[in-house]
C-alpha cells in the first residue's frame, strides 16, 4: 500500500493493493475522470505534486513517463510511500 495525498484539500488516502488510485479518490467523493480505465485514453491523466509513480499505463511515452509529472490513475501506481497529487 501507498498512501495519495490530495493537494488541494490536503486529504490523505491509503491505496490498498487490490484497488487503483481512481477508485479510492472516487470512494472518498473526489471527482475523477476516467474512460478505458486500462492506460490507453489518457482520459485519467494527473498532475503528480510530489512522489515517484510507478507508471503502467501505455498512454504516456517513455519519455513522459520519465518526468514523472503526470500519472494515469486508473491503473498506474506509486514507487514512493506517499504520492501527492493535483486533485
Ligand atoms: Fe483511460 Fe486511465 S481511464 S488511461
Amino acid at each position: 500500500p501507498f498512501t495519495v495525498v490530495a493537494s488541494r484539500s490536503g486529504r490523505r488516502f491509503v491505496v490498498p493493493g487490490d484497488k487503483s488510485i481512481a477508485s479510492v479518490l472516487e470512494e472518498n467523493g473526489i471527482c475523477v475522470e476516467l474512460s478505458c480505465e486500462q492506460g490507453i485514453c489518457g482520459t485519467c491523466l494527473t498532475r503528480v505534486v510530489a512522489g515517484r509513480p510507478e507508471h503502467r499505463d501505455s498512454f504516456q511515452t517513455d519519455a513522459e513517463k520519465q518526468r514523472n509529472d503526470r500519472i494515469t490513475i486508473c491503473c498506474s501506481r506509486s514507487l514512493s510511500e506517499e504520492l501527492v497529487l493535483d486533485v
